[in-house]
């Protein structure tokens, strides 16, 4: 099973991963230092970047960058543009595709959504029966799953 991880400053991701049943490892301020050690998922909310020094701190801890396979981005489209940027700048900077993105905890389809992609990974299988939100395109995640280079 693919792993997830995910970080929540005032509650609503932790409220979503609460509503998929799936297990989580969440990312504490206190700590943030946490080996994951196989293939994960990272959920994050979107805050400004000085906001976000432990997720750098546990992306940066021994192999998580290299075992992080995908992002689900949590966020409020009021923000605009800027609507998931935590999300959309780690999938830029540690070139990981963005999975899926959703508002503050989530809708049933979110959950639904969510449940299927986690299962379809897992099982190494595409995506392709997910609707993705409309800020994403065709996503082809899997061809980044054994990148070595990065
Ligand atoms: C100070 C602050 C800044 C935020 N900045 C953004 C943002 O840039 N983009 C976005 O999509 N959402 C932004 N949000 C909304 C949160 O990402 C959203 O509510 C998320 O669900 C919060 O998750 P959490 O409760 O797990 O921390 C911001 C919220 C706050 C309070």
């Amino acid at each position: 099973m693919v792993q997830i991880a995910y970080y929540s400053i005032t509650g609503q991701t932790d409220t979503f991963i609460q509503k998929t049943g799936l297990a989580a490892h969440q990312i504490e301020d206190a700590h943030p230092q946490y080996r994951m050690g196989s293939p994960y998922i990272l959920v994050v909310p979107s805050y400004q970047d000085f906001m976000m020094d432990s997720i750098v701190d546990f992306l940066t801890y021994q192999d998580n960058k290299k075992n992080l396979i995908g992002l689900i981005g949590c966020g409020n489209r009021n923000f605009n543009d800027l609507f998931a940027q935590t999300a959309k700048k780690i999938s830029t900077t540690l070139n990981v595709p963005i999975l899926y993105l959703l508002e503050f905890n989530g809708t049933p389809l979110d959950v639904k959504n969510v449940r299927q992609i986690v299962t379809d990974l897992s099982e190494g299988e595409p995506t392709s029966e997910v609707t993705k939100p409309k800020e994403l395109g065709k996503i082809s995640f899997l061809s980044g799953y054994h990148d070595e280079t990065r």
